[in-house]
């Protein structure tokens, strides 16, 4: 299936950054598929599954019973995607997206793999999250005098 929707949307001769759900055991060859039909990017990860209930009505809080979880807790699960995708497909960009809060998490998500870094959930906290995230990133790779995110970039492989 996602191969014939990045192929159709290919069509269109624009760039494609794909956007993939964690919400796979299979998602290295979801991402593959992306890639063979035509992605340009791939953007990981997407919300987490979730659920809450109300525990006074004995019933899930939200309407749609489940939820898409964001934010903090979620780090790991994206930081894990980055990874196993830039380890199987190196030469794709990756944007890592999910619970980035601070320079420290920008920097493992490089480390990971992305070449390039998004901040959701943490700016509704901070609506200057980002800036602070890139201020801190930026500020780590004085200290450790690396000048460019491609020197970074998928360094945890070894
Ligand atoms: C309120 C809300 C709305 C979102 N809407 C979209 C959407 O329309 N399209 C999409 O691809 N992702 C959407 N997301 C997912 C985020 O882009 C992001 O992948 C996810 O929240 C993980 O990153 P974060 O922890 O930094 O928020 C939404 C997330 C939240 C919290």
């Amino acid at each position: 299936m996602t191969s014939q929707i990045v192929a159709a949307a290919a069509e269109s001769q624009l760039p494609l950054w794909i956007k993939l759900s964690p919400n796979t055991p299979e998602l290295v060859d979801v991402a593959r598929a992306a890639v063979a039909a035509g992605a340009s990017a791939l953007v990981l990860v997407n919300t987490v599954l979730g659920l809450i209930i109300d525990i006074e009505k004995r019933r899930p809080a939200l309407g749609n019973v489940g939820g898409g979880l964001s934010g903090a807790g979620i780090f790991p699960v994206a930081l894990r995607a980055v990874y196993e995708c830039h380890a199987a497909l190196p030469d794709t960009p990756i944007v890592g997206v999910g619970g980035v809060s601070n320079g420290d998490d920008a920097i493992a998500m490089v480390m990971a793999g992305a070449s390039a870094v998004e901040v959701g959930t943490a700016t509704f906290a901070n609506p200057r999250a980002p800036w602070l995230v890139a201020r801190e990133a930026a500020r780590w790779m004085q200290r450790h005098s690396i000048s460019s995110v491609e020197e970074l970039r998928g360094a945890a492989h070894g």
